[in-house]
């Protein structure tokens, strides 16, 4: 019998909310089998050459040593089956949703009650692992669904975007944006230091996105839609020149945008009720010689596991 689980993608960060805000996104999801008493890895899936066979040996032993201690378990031997349909490297929460698939599988399959908390625990210890830092907010959508503020301290707040919301993710087709340790390299790029003025700017933001989201109204969104913090440090890991982004937000239908997680992805927010936005968007892109695939996305749900 196999323990199989499948986790969405997501795009985190949303703006002003760096490692709170996250959202899952329907366009990809990995899906992760395991089973018991047994001992083999296959990976498939049209993302599986992202993967590293070697990389990804060690890390499933390093996640079941981390799950055997946590839940106090006296062995843990599992074969594993990685379907990988979430593009690696490019800021949508791979790692963390083949995580939050991962531990959903094991705990199915070795009987533990785990709640939300010890998988976002559990995960984020992955994430550190992947990207150098414990963040959970990748790891909180995969898991829960829908948009989420994360937290450990109490428990992540998890909010149900307005239907009309979408995201076109603008993803650069490889090169020099995606590469091994990108998400630890957009971290250590972060100042440590920043003025009282950028913090109360970002504030403000990510308080009106979050007004805007709950009423359904796109104009606290467009403006909730900013940040101060992190994305100029790092926009020169993204391969779109500002003036075309300065173009495509002036597009009817385009809310704002944001660097997915660590990019180069960039997550569009549109308003799906105004028809031809993603066409505008594209003829902006062709017309400026960006090369980049661009996929429309709704909200996705949290991870679901069954058995075989
Ligand atoms: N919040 C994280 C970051 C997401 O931006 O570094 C990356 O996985």
């Amino acid at each position: 019998m196999k323990i199989f689980s499948r986790a969405y993608a997501s795009t985190a960060n949303f703006g002003p909310g760096f490692d709170v805000y996250a959202m899952a996104l329907d366009a990809f999801n990995d899906v992760i089998a395991v089973e018991p008493d047994a001992k083999y890895i296959k990976i498939s899936g049209p993302y599986a050459d992202g993967l590293s066979a070697d990389y990804v040996a060690r890390y499933i032993n390093y996640m079941v040593g981390c799950f055997r201690n946590y839940f106090r378990l006296d062995e843990v031997e599992v074969g594993v089956e990685i379907f990988k349909g979430i593009p690696v490297s490019v800021g949508l929460g791979s790692s963390a949703a083949a995580s939050v698939a991962f531990i959903s599988s094991l705990a199915s399959a070795y009987g533990v009650d785990a709640s939300i908390r010890d998988i976002q625990l559990l995960a984020s210890i992955g994430e550190e692992y992947v990207a150098g830092a414990r963040h959970i907010d990748n790891v909180t959508a995969s898991l829960v669904g829908g948009f989420v503020v994360s937290c450990l301290e109490v428990e992540s707040i998890v909010i149900s975007p307005p239907p009309w919301l979408s995201i076109l993710l603008l993803i650069p087709s490889g090169g020099d944006y995606v590469f091994y340790g990108k998400t630890k390299y957009a971290r250590s790029i972060l100042s440590d230091c920043y003025s009282i003025s950028d913090c109360v700017y970002n504030i403000r933001r990510a308080s009106y996105l979050i007004a805007g989201l709950l009423r359904g109204d796109p104009k606290l969104i467009r403006f909730g839609l900013s940040d101060k913090l992190v994305e100029p440090y790092r926009y020169k890991l993204i391969p779109f020149p500002k003036e075309v982004l300065e173009k495509l937000r002036s597009v009817d239908g385009v809310l704002g945008m944001f660097i997915s997680g660590a990019g180069p992805t960039v997550s569009v927010v549109v308003d799906d009720r105004l028809e031809g936005v993603d066409v505008d968007i594209m003829e902006i892109l062709d017309r400026n010689s960006v090369d980049c695939k661009v996929v429309y996305s709704g909200v996705g749900g949290g991870v679901y596991t069954w058995r075989e």
